[in-house]
């Protein structure tokens, strides 16, 4: 929710705002309702702002031609306030010789802003962010730094941030801060230092990285960089590291191709993905596989799409011997377990690690209950990981497209690989079936190769209901996660109402609205649940439903009552069933992107998302 790219340099003739520009475009995943930038410009801050996507907003290079040495941009995702210039970022104070910009929700912002205008601050927007400009504006009138401002100014703010702020008669530097909102900070030492609200904005210009915490405050120089404190002021040391994702991750090309959307190019990355994260090592599966054992009660939460990858990893870890795992929504977490017994362990699986309702759900299992909290993350660093005893990082890597796609299918590899090490360390199978297994689990990745190769099947099928009004999603046990990932993606990049169902659930009511030509996909794994889809596959088709299916290669009896069927190339063996959740949920993906290029859509940058929902 919401992008932040600042730079700061020593270097003489560097297109300064160009290059904050270019980084704020590769944060506009997270928001994309307005953007604006700040300079700091012979003694007064320049501002430029507007509602709109970047690209628009820097048409004949408005942005990029903003005077100044240094500075800061911001892309929204409104949260307080509508899109409109007012609420764009940066926010200046009276003085208009601070600007700051923000990320996260400052919850207690109306309180401040009463006591603010009643001391005589003129406020310009309806956010919660503009309180911040003018507490650091008062504090600086007291006579603090600007570092100092800063810091007094976030102690009294209650709520979530990542701001950075910059002062007109400042001419060197400029402050960062964060709180439970990302904030990351990338050097070229003795000459540039970036922020951003995450890794890959900084990318094609350095590798060189440094995470700050939460309550963490810095000061940004060019090519240096001082961290401190916030409730002692102590200063602390910085915690460089290098940053090894591919240079690709931020660009839309993959082995020297390149893509309209990064979610094509994500979806074929899918196979190499899933190969890594076979390849992680057998430490974090046993420590996180043993937890699982050990506790007495465990519970699995997220939300949107890696809520479903949780389901099938909920699903895998039950089967190959770990307890029973409930599933609950992040979001409903706290309402619905008002107790946890001794001894709980939490699972929380999430692409971004920020999303404020599963960092919500575990800080209450942990704090409140003392659960254990074991979590599958794909930001390294992030909020989650913290909060968490155990992490399992997912080999996805940066992924930019709102929609996830390849961290899901990474999660439920994680999750498989979790199953399996509990099935060996519970004794439940013999090793070489584990072996079987965990072969079937790495062919997953062979299977995503077949099918990208002939995607163009899943598009021509993608096409015959691009135009539907309404699509119903119908499966069963493993199928299920695969179907309500389908019907999902559909609804946020192809704006198609979907709903999906258990396939046995679809009888008590959902069937009423079958009618002639209705469309539903049907995802048929053949496991010991496809005698029984078939009986929900004849009960839709009898009243008229176009039965569009998901099935195995070798299937002929789901093939003969389907109008079309999307195969799957897993081998007629157990053990590829048992690990087939991945690749069928992969088509399905698929082809809601396709149909959502079909439609002349932005795949990339669904209309009212956000990529990391930092608001509960
Ligand atoms: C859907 C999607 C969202 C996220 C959800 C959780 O395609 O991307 O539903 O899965 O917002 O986000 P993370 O995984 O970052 O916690």
């Amino acid at each position: 929710m919401c992008g932040i790219f600042g730079l700061i340099t020593k270097e003489k003739d560097l297109p300064v705002a160009r290059l904050i520009r270019e980084g704020l475009e590769r944060l506009e995943y997270r928001g994309y309702d307005s953007a604006g930038i700040a300079m700091v410009n012979k003694g007064h801050i320049e501002v430029r702002k507007k509602a709109g996507r970047i690209a628009d907003i820097n048409k004949d290079g408005w942005l990029d031609s903003t005077p100044g040495t240094f500075g800061v941009a911001h892309t929204r995702w409104a949260t307080h306030g509508k899109p409109v210039y007012n609420n764009a970022h940066p926010h200046v104070d009276c003085t208009g010789k601070i600007a700051l910009v923000h990320n996260g929700i400052i919850e207690n912002y109306q309180d401040l802003r009463k006591e603010l205008a009643m001391r005589g601050h003129a406020f310009q927007s309806d956010t919660d962010t503009e309180v911040f400009p003018h507490l650091i504006e008062e504090f600086m009138g007291k006579g603090f730094d600007l570092k100092d401002s800063v810091m007094e100014a976030v102690k009294r703010c209650k709520g979530a941030y990542g701001i950075v702020v910059i002062h007109a008669d400042n001419p060197d530097y400029m402050v960062v801060a964060r709180k439970e909102s990302p904030l990351v900070i990338g050097i070229i030492p003795g000459k540039t230092t970036f922020c951003a609200s995450d890794i890959p904005a900084f990318l094609p210009l350095t590798r060189e990285a440094i995470v700050l915490d939460d309550n963490e405050i810095a000061v940004l120089r060019p090519g240096e960089v001082e961290i401190y404190r916030v409730k002692s002021g102590e200063r602390i040391q910085n915690n460089h590291f290098q940053v090894n994702y591919s240079i690709d991750a931020a660009q839309k090309v993959l082995d020297g191709k390149a893509y309209k959307w990064f979610m094509h190019k994500e979806l074929h990355e899918v196979p190499r993905k899933i190969r890594d994260q076979m390849s992680m090592t057998q430490d974090r599966l046993d420590s996180f596989a043993q937890a699982i054992l050990d506790a007495d009660h465990v519970f699995i939460t997220a939300a949107g799409t890696a809520f479903y990858a949780a389901l099938a990893g909920k699903f895998q870890m039950t089967r190959f011997g770990g307890p029973y795992i409930q599933a609950i929504l992040c979001s409903e977490f706290i309402d619905a377990v008002p107790e946890m017994k001794p001894n709980s362990l939490v699972i929380a699986v999430s692409q971004s690690g920020e999303t404020a309702d599963t960092i919500e759900a575990v800080r209450y299992a942990r704090e409140k209950f003392g659960a254990k909290i074991c979590s599958i993350v794909n930001v390294v660093g992030s909020s989650l990981t913290r909060y968490s005893d155990e992490v399992i990082i997912t080999t996805a890597g940066p992924e930019i497209a709102v929609a996830s796609q390849k961290a899901y299918c990474t999660q439920i590899t994680a999750m498989s690989l979790v199953a399996l090490r509990i099935a060996e360390l519970s004794h439940k199978y013999d090793p070489a079936q584990i072996e079987a297994f965990r072969k079937a689990l790495l062919d997953t990745a062979d299977v995503i190769d077949h099918l990208i190769i002939e995607e163009g099947k899943i598009r021509e099928i993608g096409l015959k209901i691009a135009h539907a009004d309404n699509i119903y999603f119908l499966a069963r046990g493993l199928g299920q996660a695969a179907s309500l990932e389908g019907a999902l993606k559909l609804k946020e990049i192809a704006y198609i109402h979907t709903e999906a169902y258990a396939a046995g659930e679809s009888k008590h009511g959902p069937i009423a609205l079958i009618e002639e030509g209705f469309p539903i996909v049907f995802v048929a794994i053949p496991d010991q649940t496809y005698d029984r889809l078939i009986g929900n596959i004849m009960e839709m088709k009898s009243r008229g439903g176009m039965i569009i299916s998901v099935v195995a290669d070798y299937d002929s009896k789901v093939t003969e009552i389907s109008d079309y069927t999307i195969r799957i190339p897993i081998a007629n063996s157990p053990e590829a069933i048992a690990m087939a959740a991945v690749p069928f949920a992969f088509v399905l993906q698929t082809m809601a992107y396709f149909i959502a290029d079909s439609k002349g859509l932005d795949p990339d940058k669904p209309r009212n998302l956000a990529k990391s929902v930092t608001v509960k």
